[in-house]
């Protein structure tokens, strides 16, 4: 975290919610904000919890997050749920993660409808468990109309798979390389129609991309924060959002 960051962070860290909530530029926010959502492994070891308790303390931040980006009008978030890397951990962990999404998917559906939130999956879906792929179509169909804002779940995603994929898709489509653009590429990504992240946020202190959203993140400000996710709350996001609005963007130009 840069200095002046640090400052701000630990003069947050001070004040409330609200105090935080009154210096916030609404005007300014990012209209697309993407989440990698680490540390629930090590928040659950902290305190002596299976780490599967960690990543259902995980869905208790991930609503609260959306909660608060639907209430300040952000108009796309994205979660990295399940990497392309994650089929690596243990079965049973991985086995637990995918009952999670299905039931979470479900019980949760009534707050889509009620924050009339859009749901859009992102990755190979084909290869998850067909329950988990049957719940994901209902929660995809069910939502379909909403316009409040956007939850794309990335689901054993990956960006070079995504970047693979996208060029299979151009070339099939028989587009010759003098017509290729960034825009043309964009439209054949999973993100197809979504702004770009403005804002990265990832938790539990590491700093890395993991393979998320990499043509997209380009010109993307990361907030990096030591709290684990299952800690993450709207205070944090209210620091991240006033971090962001410190930034200052150039897109590669001069001041
Ligand atoms: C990273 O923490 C987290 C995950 C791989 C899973 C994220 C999933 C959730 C928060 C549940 C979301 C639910 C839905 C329905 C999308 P980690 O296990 O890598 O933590 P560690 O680095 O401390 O081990």
């Amino acid at each position: 975290m840069p200095f002046s960051e640090k400052k701000l962070h630990e003069f947050y860290s001070e004040v409330g919610e609200s105090e935080r909530l009154s210096v916030l530029d609404t005007s300014a926010l990012p209209a697309h904000i993407a989440i990698i959502m680490d540390g629930n492994g090590r928040w659950a070891e902290k305190q002596g919890l299976s780490r599967s308790k960690g990543h259902a303390a995980g869905v208790d931040a991930l609503r609260e997050t959306i909660t608060a980006c639907v209430r300040l009008g952000i108009p796309v978030l994205s979660a990295y749920a399940f990497s392309t890397e994650n089929w690596k951990r243990p079965k049973k962990e991985v086995d637990f993660l995918m009952q999670l999404f299905a039931d979470t998917l479900i019980k949760e559906l009534p707050l889509f409808h009620q924050e009339e939130v859009k749901l859009k999956l992102i990755g190979d879906l084909s290869e998850l468990p067909k329950k988990t792929q049957d719940t994901f179509q209902k929660g995809l169909r069910e939502t379909a109309q909403y316009g409040n804002m956007t939850l794309v779940l990335a689901v054993n995603y990956g960006g070079r798979a995504e970047i693979v994929r996208a060029t299979k898709r151009i070339v099939e489509q028989g587009y010759k390389p003098e017509v290729l653009t960034e825009d043309l590429f964009a439209q054949n990504l999973y993100t197809e129609g979504l702004p770009d992240p403005d804002l990265l946020i990832r938790t539990s202190g590491e700093m890395r991309l993991s393979n998320f959203l990499l043509f997209q993140l380009a010109y993307a400000e990361f907030y990096l924060t030591d709290t684990l996710w299952p800690d993450f709350s709207r205070s944090d996001l209210l620091s991240a959002l006033l971090a962001y609005q410190k930034r200052n963007r150039r897109f590669g130009k001069a001041k």
